[in-house]
């Protein structure tokens, strides 16, 4: 499929949205593949654009050069995890061997937000490269070009091969899932009923400080925990039991699995060793809160959280006014500076040049 590289110049850039696991991914083995299934709602307002200038490489016998900009400045952090990731996926795209790149990326929140932006930022950036390696095959059709850009997002951050499909992905295999791999997520956006494609995700900002643990520190811990297994067990029963939910719209059902699978993830982190305790006073605060007026509203509204102290709101669309009105009156209160990010399912990654 692929030829060899026509030495063409130019650039691309997309914008790609974050993802919020509702069966988690935690726990991996080998290059980055899953323990476990798992699947995300793809967000809207939450994104990173990422452009990328490339030319044949100005010095034939040297290595390609890599400039990189993140929100219009120098990054010496962000450059350097940029060039290495390059670097680990020349095999699979041999034409980084023979381009300069520029590379430009922003995020629609703050960097310091609290939200995790290696999955909107990865997959941004993989769908830059893919699109370049386009330009110079033939025969590339669509389903080839997310699938690939959902490898290389992958290899990039696990969480982030999912953000490059609209509304739901999943990834990992599943028997109950046809071409459900370990190595790309797929599109599962047609086997959800419509309730789900205009679900509502608050994001509580209850802390904006960086996470005290990386998922990558986080994913390690799981290889000498006790309940792995029964964790992995636990995540495929929850995958086998939402297929279903999600098909005919059982809005309580759903949030059940979303909340077992948050909590469980964040005791999983406390009875690892060493131990990490991600949510805060008022995290659980919040949780309360949530369960209390689920029970005296009648709201069907439910939480999940990733592997930080951030309280996820989930609601269907059509209970938006009482869930934001108890935000603003009661939650909101619960958060640093007051702070939610209003976002809400969406329609994927756009190609903007
Ligand atoms: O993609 P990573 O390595 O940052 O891991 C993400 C892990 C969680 O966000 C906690 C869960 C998930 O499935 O997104």
């Amino acid at each position: 499929m692929i030829h060899s590289f026509k030495p063409i110049k130019g650039d691309v850039a997309w914008r790609s949205p974050s993802n919020i696991a509702i069966v988690k991914y935690w726990g991996k083995y080998g290059n980055q593949l899953p323990q476990n299934p798992n699947i995300s709602f793809t967000l809207s307002k939450a994104y990173s654009e990422t452009s990328v200038a490339f030319q044949p490489k100005a010095i034939e016998n040297a290595e390609p050069n890599i400039d990189f900009l993140f929100e219009g400045k120098e990054n010496p952090k962000f450059r350097d995890k940029i060039v290495k990731f390059i670097d680990s996926i020349k095999s699979i795209l041999p034409f980084l061997n023979e381009f300069d790149l520029s590379i430009q990326s922003s995020n629609s929140f703050p960097h310091s937000a609290g939200i995790a932006s290696s999955a909107s930022s990865m997959s941004a950036l993989a769908l830059c490269l893919i699109d370049i390696e386009r330009q110079a095959s033939d025969n590339f059709t669509d389903e080839e070009f997310y699938r690939k850009a959902s490898i290389i997002a992958r290899l990039g951050s696990g969480s982030a091969c999912r953000s490059v499909y609209s509304y739901m992905a999943t990834w990992g295999y599943s028997a109950s899932i046809p071409s459900s791999s370990n190595e790309y997520a797929i599109d599962f956006s047609a086997h959800i009923h419509p309730v789900f494609k205009t679900y509502k995700d608050a994001i509580l900002i209850v802390s904006s400080d960086e996470k005290s643990v990386s998922s990558r520190a986080g994913h390690a811990l799981m290889n000498n925990n006790l309940f792995a297994e029964a964790r992995y067990q636990q995540a495929k029963q929850n995958m086998e039991a939402l297929l279903p939910i999600l098909k005919t719209g059982d809005i309580n059902e759903f949030g059940a699995i979303a909340e077992q699978e948050a909590l469980s993830l964040h005791a999983l982190m406390m009875c690892s060793n060493p131990s990490f305790i991600l949510m805060h006073a008022n995290s659980l605060k919040i949780i309360d809160l949530i369960k209390q007026f689920r029970q005296e509203k009648d709201v069907p509204l439910y939480f999940t959280l990733d592997a930080g102290p951030n309280v996820h709101l989930l609601y269907p669309k059509s209970e938006e006014e009482k869930v934001e009105l108890f935000i603003r009156e009661t939650l909101s209160a619960f958060c640093e500076n007051g702070k939610v990010i209003y976002d809400e399912v969406g329609t994927g990654p756009v190609k903007l040049k």
